[in-house]
C-alpha cells in the first residue's frame, strides 16, 4: 500500500516533494533522479531552486520517463526540450548527466535497450517522480502494459493524444508513438512519488490506489512497490474511499519517518 498524502493544493505538493529531493541531494550529491514531464511535476520543479541554493548540483544525474517518437528533439514540446527548459536550465544541472529516451526514428529499434543499459550503468533511479494519465498510465505505459515491461516503443491512446493536444497547435501534431520506461523499469526505482491534481485525475487515482492491481490500470502497479508515496490535492482525492484514514495517518506520522 502506498502512502497517500492529501494536500490543499499543487504548491503544497511541490514544496513537500522538493524538500525530499533537496534532502536526497544533500545526502548523495550524485543522486539519480527520475524526472517526469507534463503539467503535474511543474510545482516540484518550481519549488526546487529555493531549496537547492548553495548546493553543488554538478554531479546530480537524471533520467526522464519517456519521449515522443519521431518528433524533432529540437521541437519545443519534445520531452528533451521540456526537461531542458523546466529542469536543467533553471536548476543549472549538467546536461550531459540528464538523459531522455531517444525518440528519433534513426535507431529507434534499439533505443529502449540502450536506455535500460544507461539506467543500469547509473545504478538505477533513487526517487522517481510520476504523473498519472486520465487513462491510468504512468510514464506512457498505456492500459495493457505488462508489469514486467522495460523501456520500449508504445502506441499512445487517443485519450492521451487528446489530453496532450493542449501542448501542440492541433491534435494532428501529437505523435502517435512514444518510447517509455516500462512498468518493470519504474518499479525498480527506490522510491516512487506519484502526484495528481484536479478532478480529471480522481477516477484514475482511486483505481490506482484502491482498485485491483491490473494491467488495465497501469498506475495500479505502484501497489506492488515497497516505497510509494502518492501526493494529491483534494480534487484528485475525491474518489478515495479511505481518504479520512489517509489524512489521519499522515497527521499522526512520526516526524523521523520522512516521506
Ligand atoms: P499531466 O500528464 O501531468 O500533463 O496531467 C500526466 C501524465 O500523462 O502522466
Amino acid at each position: 500500500m502506498a502512502e497517500i498524502v492529501i494536500v490543499p493544493d499543487a504548491a503544497a505538493a511541490g514544496a513537500l516533494v522538493a524538500d525530499e529531493i533537496a534532502r536526497l541531494i544533500r545526502r548523495t550529491p550524485d543522486v539519480v533522479l527520475g524526472l517526469a514531464t507534463g503539467s503535474t511535476p511543474v510545482p516540484v520543479y518550481e519549488a526546487l531552486p529555493e531549496r537547492l541554493q548553495g548546493l553543488d548540483l554538478s554531479s546530480v544525474r537524471g533520467f526522464a520517463l519517456d519521449e515522443y517518437v519521431g518528433l524533432d528533439p529540437a521541437h519545443p514540446e519534445s520531452y528533451r526540450s521540456v526537461i531542458a527548459r523546466e529542469v536543467i536550465e533553471p536548476l543549472g544541472l549538467d546536461p550531459a548527466r540528464i538523459r531522455v529516451p531517444d525518440g528519433r526514428l534513426q535507431g529507434i529499434q534499439h533505443a529502449g535497450e540502450d536506455y535500460e543499459a544507461a539506467l543500469g550503468a547509473a545504478g538505477g533511479v533513487e526517487l522517481q517522480l510520476l504523473g498519472i494519465g486520465t487513462d491510468g498510465h504512468i510514464g506512457f505505459n498505456e492500459p495493457g502494459s505488462s508489469f514486467a515491461s522495460l523501456t520500449r516503443v508504445k502506441t499512445l491512446t487517443e485519450q492521451t493524444r487528446s489530453d496532450n493536444a493542449r501542448f501542440f497547435d492541433s491534435i494532428d501534431d501529437v505523435p502517435r508513438h512514444c518510447i517509455t520506461q516500462g512498468l518493470g523499469t519504474i518499479l525498480r526505482a527506490g522510491h516512487l512519488v506519484l502526484l495528481a491534481f484536479g478532478d480529471s485525475k480522481a477516477e484514475a487515482v482511486a483505481g490506482a490506489v484502491e482498485g485491483p492491481v491490473t494491467a488495465s490500470l497501469p498506475a495500479s502497479a505502484i501497489q506492488l512497490h515497497p516505497h510509494a508515496t502518492v501526493v494529491i490535492d483534494e480534487e484528485a482525492a475525491s474518489g478515495l474511499r479511505f481518504a479520512d484514514y489517509y489524512r489521519y495517518t499522515f497527521d499522526n506520522k512520526p516526524e523521523w519517518q520522512g516521506l
